[in-house]
């Protein structure tokens, strides 16, 4: 199955595509943690992409556009996958098109911008395999590394109050549009993001269900 997670920034994508993720064994996309490793590596795509990336703006449609099909060209993504962050703007979902690569299910996980702006202060990511907790609603079990590889959990740059609301505003501006989109094309499916993270996650699985 070939899944896309939508959402504002700190809506709970990446957190609810790392569960469904290990639920049905497929690999998961996210075209924001490949940015970050590349800044941090210093790649020729890092160093293109660092200015937006932390400004708040996207990184232009033909790098990432550029990544994502490098990405499912390899050999995991032939049992599905999912895309968390990607596409962006209606260009990237019309890239996503031409390639011909099939989608089964576009997730809208929904949550107003004054509810993230609480969220995102207490987000704690592991920056070597992206899990993202929360100090108050889904801590790590000592609160100070990551579950899965003990890295010391930190905060994201682009987590910075004024960043998000730059994000915010990019998401209702580019991205937004792409649910328009994809429910036209019969594929959009959208879920409350308001409520706990296993309540989330029960709805997320739901939708999956109902497609099989
Ligand atoms: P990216 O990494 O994709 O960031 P984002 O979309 O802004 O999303 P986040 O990762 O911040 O949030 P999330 O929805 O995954 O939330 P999370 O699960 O962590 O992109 C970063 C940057 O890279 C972009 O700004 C752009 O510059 C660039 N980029 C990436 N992709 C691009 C593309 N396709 N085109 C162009 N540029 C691109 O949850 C947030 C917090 O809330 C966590 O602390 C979590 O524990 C907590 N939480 C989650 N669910 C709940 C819940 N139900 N209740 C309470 N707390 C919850
Ligand atoms: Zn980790």
């Amino acid at each position: 199955m070939n899944i896309i997670f939508l959402g504002a920034p700190g809506a709970g994508k990446g957190t609810q595509a790392e569960k469904v993720s290990a639920h049905c064994g497929i690999p998961t996309i996210s075209t924001g943690a490949i940015i970050r490793t590349a800044i941090k590596t210093g790649t020729p795509m890092g160093l293109a992409a660092k200015a937006y990336a932390e400004s708040g703006a996207l990184v232009p449609d033909e790098i990432v556009i550029g990544i994502i099909k490098e990405r499912l060209a390899e050999d995991d993504c032939k049992k599905g996958f999912i895309l968390d962050g990607f596409p962006r703007t209606v260009v990237q979902a019309e890239a996503l098109d031409r390639m011909g690569v099939r989608i089964d299910l576009v997730i809208s996980i929904e949550v107003r911008d004054e509810v993230i702006v609480d969220r995102m202060s207490g987000r704690r990511c592991c920056e070597k395999c992206g899990a993202s907790y929360h100090v108050k609603f889904n801590p790590s079990k000592d609160g100070v590394t990551c579950d899965k590889d003990g890295t010391v959990l930190s905060l994201r740059k682009d987590d910075k109050p004024e960043v998000v609301k730059e994000r915010l505003e990019t998401y209702h501006k580019q991205t937004e549009p792409i649910k328009a989109y994809y429910e036209a094309a019969g594929k959009l499916q959208t879920v409350d993001g308001e409520v706990s993270v296993d309540d989330v996650t029960a709805a997320v699985y739901s939708v999956i269900d109902g497609i099989h």
